[in-house]
């Protein structure tokens, strides 16, 4: 048994030493999952607390979340690996798509600042949480 193991490491070992540098796509379209389902998450908590339900926490960490998980994916999609819930028009209209991606990470960002120096009292959050603007261009949510 404990050979098995040990030969198993060493097979994983040697297979992570040899890695190309091109991901698998499997993997592609799994990490893009794990950057939009942070978004979801941070996205509840921050509405959560915007609405009072947790008194005393700190939205700007819940917007810094966004605005850092919304800057890794614009590269995240330049893989230009189809799979998952996205639209083949990410990569046709890649200016477009792009350009709303980096907004939206440079929106939140600017929105973290805005409200760690003057509190959250007159800020639109919603303004800069632009997911269904996007989703209904290039999210395919029937593809599940
Ligand atoms: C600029 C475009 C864009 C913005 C902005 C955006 N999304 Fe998405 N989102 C997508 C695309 C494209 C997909 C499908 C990608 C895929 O499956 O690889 C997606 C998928 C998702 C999914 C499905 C994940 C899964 O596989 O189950 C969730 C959840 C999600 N987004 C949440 C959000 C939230 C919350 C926000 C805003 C806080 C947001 N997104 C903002 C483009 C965007």
């Amino acid at each position: 048994m404990r050979r098995v193991h040990v030969s198993a490491l060493g097979i994983a070992l040697m297979a992570l030493a040899s890695a190309p540098s091109m991901a698998e796509d499997k993997d592609v379209v799994a990490y893009r999952r794990h950057l939009r389902i942070t978004l979801n998450e941070q996205s509840g908590a921050l509405g959560m607390i915007l609405s009072g339900s947790i008194p005393d926490s700190d939205p700007v960490a819940h917007l810094e979340a966004i605005a850092l998980t919304a800057s890794y994916a614009t590269k995240a999609f330049k893989l230009q690996v189809p799979g998952g819930e996205a639209r083949p028009e990410i990569w046709t209209q890649w200016a477009d798509f792009s350009k709303r991606m980096d907004d939206f990470a440079r929106k939140t960002a600017g929105l973290a600042k805005t409200v760690r120096e003057k509190g959250p009292q007159g800020v639109n959050v919603l303004d800069a949480l632009t997911c269904k603007a996007c989703h209904d261009i290039y999210r395919d949510e029937t593809k599940r």
